[in-house]
C-alpha cells in the first residue's frame, strides 16, 4: 500500500481528532502530532492563557507556526484544532503536504463530547449549543473543501472510526499528493 507520508485530521471540536490520530498513528506505526499540544509545548502555557493574553489572532499565528513545524515530519498523523481551516495558508499547506481527512460530527455530538471545556477557550459560554452551531455553520464549507475524504463519527468508537479510515486510506492511496 502506498500511503501519503502525512495525514492531517480536521473537523469540529468533539469529533475525536486527537484520539483518532493516536489510534491511526499506532496502527501505521507513525508518529503523532497535535497542533494544540504543539502550541502549548512551544509556549509553555495553555491555549486559554494565549487567547486571554493575545486574543484569537495571536493564537492563530502560533497555531500556523505549529502546523508548519509538525508538517516538516514524515510518517506522522497530525490532529488539528477545529479552527485551523479558517486560515487559507493552513488549508493550502495541509493539502500540499498530505492527505486531509475530515472527522465530522453533528452539533448534538459536538455538544455531548465537549462537556469538559476547561481547555477550550472558544467554548467558555453558558450554552455551548448555539456557539458550536455558529462555528460549524461558518466553517462547514471550509472543512469540506479542504478534506480529501470525510467520515461521520457520530455514535462511533475511536476503534471503529480508525477501522474505516484505514480502509479509506488504503483505497485512496493513489491520492498521494506529494
Ligand atoms: C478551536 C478549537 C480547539 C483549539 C482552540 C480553538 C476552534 O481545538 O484549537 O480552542 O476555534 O474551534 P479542538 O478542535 O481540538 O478542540
Amino acid at each position: 500500500m502506498e500511503t501519503p507520508s502525512r495525514i492531517f485530521l480536521i473537523g469540529p471540536m468533539g469529533a475525536g481528532k486527537s484520539s483518532v490520530a493516536r489510534e491511526l498513528a499506532r496502527r501505521l506505526a507513525w508518529d503523532v502530532g497535535d497542533s494544540d499540544a504543539e502550541v502549548q509545548a512551544r509556549t509553555g502555557v495553555d491555549i486559554g492563557f494565549i487567547f486571554e493574553k493575545e486574543g484569537e489572532a495571536g493564537f492563530r499565528l502560533r497555531e500556523h507556526a505549529a502546523l508548519r513545524a509538525l508538517s516538516e515530519h514524515d510518517r506522522i498523523v497530525i490532529a488539528t484544532g477545529g479552527g485551523i481551516i479558517v486560515g487559507e495558508e493552513n488549508r493550502a499547506l495541509m493539502r500540499e503536504r498530505g492527505l486531509v481527512l475530515l472527522l465530522d460530527a453533528t452539533i448534538e455530538t459536538q455538544v455531548k463530547r465537549t462537556r469538559v471545556t476547561a481547555h477550550r477557550p472558544a467554548l467558555q459560554v453558558t450554552d455551548r449549543e448555539p456557539q458550536l452551531r455558529e462555528m460549524y455553520q461558518a466553517r462547514a464549507e471550509l472543512y469540506q473543501a479542504t478534506a480529501h475524504l470525510s467520515i461521520a463519527t457520530d455514535g462511533r468508537r475511536v476503534r471503529e472510526v480508525a477501522d474505516e479510515l484505514m480502509r479509506l486510506i488504503e483505497a485512496h492511496a493513489n491520492l498521494r499528493p506529494i
